[in-house]
């Protein structure tokens, strides 16, 4: 069921409200941490993977406790360490195969060289190891090292023998890694790792689609130090965005200036202006699978900006702006055959019918609306409460919900839609 009527009238604010998005409740993630220096950072993640709801187990080398005491981890995750193989406190049962039977996901992180090394090879010489080994379900490496160490070629080869043997190896991020040396090595963003754990445990629905994604506001402007713009947050957006990649579509992010952190997708495109925004949207259009308008395109744009800052000279200053183009509408005027086109629109009231009038001027395949006058919807805020109107005039009504969870149930409704005649 996607469609649930709004449940409650009541007045929400962003402090009182649950944490909605927790999209590994009643997971198992068993956390395999080895003895590199990004040890630290691991530790934060699985603490994140815990707030979406997931159930940790961790699991620690011997030279990962050199790092890290198990005591510390034990307290950060909330959960017993496990650490040895042969253990007479569970004497009575197979710690490794109980450990392995208990997880719905496997994560190595971070993967040393060592580590990978051994995976590789199939020794199982301690409790990670040989959990591994006994471990049938999704594995994801995180290897983080130094540059030298990760681009030598035996690292290379445990790692291209690891993604044969079917396991997901995340490459490491570019910048300055923990010995001061620059290169690939680094324990990639958090989005970027949030995003492949979902990806491992969410059907591939969309896997073999290109999908571009615009978000954020433009901005417009009026002289060197001065725009016109508006309060989109890009959050909608790149959850859209990130939501599509996580479930296997190629996406491209189109993107106006905004403060969060940008989702792990494939190809990033900043612009600022309306117009820079309809040249890159346009430009890649045509190869397109789906086209997403999330992005709150300046409607108006000043008909010449200054080049020099404008003077507080006048008491009264007049300018004249002229209209943008309306991308979406050139979009569906340049529709290529098959091609899914999905707008999005903030209204100040009377939703339903703005909603659908719009989705009937533009000729688009489906129309998100919300009314950023209602509590927990609109700009500034983690959640948002929608409607989406298909082209036959059908409404779904989605309740408020963290926007990341808005985004999973629009992607949803575009497959159930377009993509599979059939979804469970
Ligand atoms: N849009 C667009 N190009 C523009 C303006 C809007 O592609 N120049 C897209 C938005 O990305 C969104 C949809 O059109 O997907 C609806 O945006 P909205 O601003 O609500 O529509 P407008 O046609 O501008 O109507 P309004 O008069 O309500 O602003």
């Amino acid at each position: 069921m996607i469609a649930e009527k709004q449940t409650s009238s009541a007045t929400y604010s962003q402090e009182n409200m649950p944490d909605y998005y927790r999209p590994l409740e009643s997971r198992t993630v068993l956390t395999g941490f080895t003895g590199g220096i990004a040890l630290c950072r691991a530790v934060d993640y699985s603490r994140k993977i815990i707030s979406l709801g997931a159930g940790i187990i961790p699991v620690m080398t011997r030279h990962a406790a050199k790092l890290v005491s198990p005591v510390t981890m034990a307290a950060l995750t909330g959960k017993k360490v496990h650490m040895e193989l042969f253990s007479l406190e569970d004497a009575a049962s197979i710690p490794h195969i109980e450990l392995a039977r208990s997880a719905d996901l496997f994560l190595v992180m971070p993967a040393t060289a060592n580590f990978m090394a051994k995976a590789a090879s199939g020794l199982a010489d301690d409790l990670l190891s040989t959990v591994l080994l006994a471990f049938e379900g999704p594995v994801l490496f995180y290897p983080s090292m130094n540059p030298s160490m990760y681009s030598n070629p035996v690292t290379e080869s445990s790692m291209r023998r690891l993604r044969e043997l079917g396991y997901t190896v995340v490459d490491p991020d570019q910048g300055k890694t923990a010995c001061g040396e620059k290169g690939r090595g680094r324990l990639p963003s958090w989005p970027a790792v949030r995003q492949s754990i979902l990806k491992a445990v969410t059907p591939q629905t969309l896997k073999g689609m290109k999908i571009l994604v615009s978000a954020g506001p433009t901005r417009e402007p009026l002289d060197p130090v001065r725009y016109i713009s508006n309060r989109s947050s890009g959050r909608m957006g790149y959850a859209m965005a990130e939501s599509a990649a996580t479930r296997g579509a190629d996406v491209t992010l189109v993107t106006g200036p905004v403060s969060i952190q940008a989702p792990g997708v494939r190809d990033i495109c900043r612009v600022e202006t309306a117009a820079q925004m309809a040249d890159a949207v346009l430009g890649r259009s045509a190869e397109m699978d789906v086209i997403v308008m999330t992005a709150a395109v300046a409607d108006y744009a000043p008909c010449q900006a200054c080049d020099t800052k404008i003077k507080k000279v006048e008491d009264k200053l007049t300018v004249h702006l002229k209209k943008t183009q309306d991308i979406l509408a050139e979009l569906v005027n340049r529709r290529t055959r098959n091609q899914v086109i999905i707008g999005f629109c903030a209204e100040t009231g009377d939703l339903e019918a703005r909603t659908a009038e719009k989705i009937r001027n533009k000729g688009a395949d489906l129309m998100v609306g919300n009314d950023v006058t209602m509590p927990g919807a609109g700009f500034d805020v983690q959640t948002n409460r929608v409607i989406v109107v298909s082209a036959d005039g059908s409404v779904e009504t989605l309740p408020m919900m963290d926007k990341r969870e808005v985004a999973e149930r629009i992607w949803y409704i575009v497959e159930k839609q377009f993509i599979r005649s059939s979804v469970d």
